[in-house]
């Protein structure tokens, strides 16, 4: 695997390919990589003869209090693992490099309905940042499909209606959510908890499946929602958001026997945690 830490050594290796007739995959990371990450390069590589990962912490789509001098960054054993994971090249730019005219200076992106709900609504801005800096690599990179993990669901709805909208020439897949032997979602902040919140966390999952099984079973959201809500919160979570949704994110009505996802986002200490489930009701 190669490491370029520039866009023009990033664009001269995709050129050389691109000419070869290849075909690229591309999987954007905040690094800190773990088993999830390593199943979105292994998907790339399904559907693409050369495979890039990107690792940057982006700046842009970190709230002033929120963690982003403390998130890890490992990138010796990231690239060891991408190497076993079948990527071939690791573009890890600079933040002057990805925000030549300074991050306070790039273009804003918004789509109004979806940024502002769910995660969008108690991390202004958030989403925001991740279009910024996933439009940008989409434009460095020029991958024919690039990966992204299904834990985001929404950040996963918002980048397909972003790809759409502004026409990026680009296969847009979601990856299942690798988890836990208990069923708790991997994710890099997981690290931040201390032993009882890790004995806590998977109780989010568990509180999906038990939702999405009221609502299967014909119980009205509203209500089966705000029980959810204080499952967790009686077990010591501070909860953002329990959520029954449409699949596209939509408002779900009480009737409908279309797809589901229900959504959660709670805290634990410091560390937001997120998670979803698919559904469809029954009958
Ligand atoms: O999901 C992430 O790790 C980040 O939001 C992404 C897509 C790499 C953009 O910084």
């Amino acid at each position: 695997m190669r490491t370029v830490e520039t866009v023009a050594e990033l664009r001269a290796v995709v050129a050389a390919w691109r000419r070869d007739g290849q075909r690229i995959g591309f999987v954007p990371t905040m690094g800190n990589l773990h088993a999830g990450h390593f199943s979105l390069v292994r998907q790339a590589r399904e559907s693409a003869d050369r495979v890039v990962a990107s690792i940057f912490v982006n700046p842009s789509q970190f709230g002033p209090n929120e963690d982003f001098d403390r998130y890890p960054r490992t990138p010796e054993s990231d690239a060891e693992g991408l190497i076993v994971a079948g990527c071939d090249l690791l573009f890890l730019p600079t933040v002057d490099e990805m925000y030549p005219l300074g991050v306070e200076h790039r273009v804003h992106m918004d789509v109004p309905s979806l940024t502002g709900i769910l995660c969008g609504a108690s991390r202004p801005g958030h989403f925001d940042g991740v279009c910024s800096v996933v439009s940008r690599l989409f434009n460095q990179v020029q991958p024919d499909a690039a990966v992204f993990g299904q834990k985001d669901y929404q950040q996963l709805a918002i980048l397909r209606h972003m790809a759409r909208d502004l026409a990026f020439p680009i296969d847009i897949q979601g990856a299942p959510t690798q988890r836990e032997a208990d069923g708790l979602a991997m994710s890099s902040r997981n690290q931040y908890l201390t032993p009882e919140q890790r004995a806590l966390a998977p109780l989010i999952q568990q509180t999906l499946h038990w939702l999405a099984g009221q609502v299967a079973a014909g119980k009205v959201i509203a209500g089966s929602v705000q029980a959810a809500r204080q499952r967790l919160t009686d077990a010591g979570f501070d909860v953002d958001y329990v959520e029954v949704r449409r699949a596209d994110l939509a408002a779900a009505t009480d009737n409908a026997m279309e797809e589901r996802v229900a959504l959660a986002a709670a805290k634990l200490g410091c560390t937001r945690l997120i998670d979803n489930l698919l559904f469809v009701p029954a009958l």
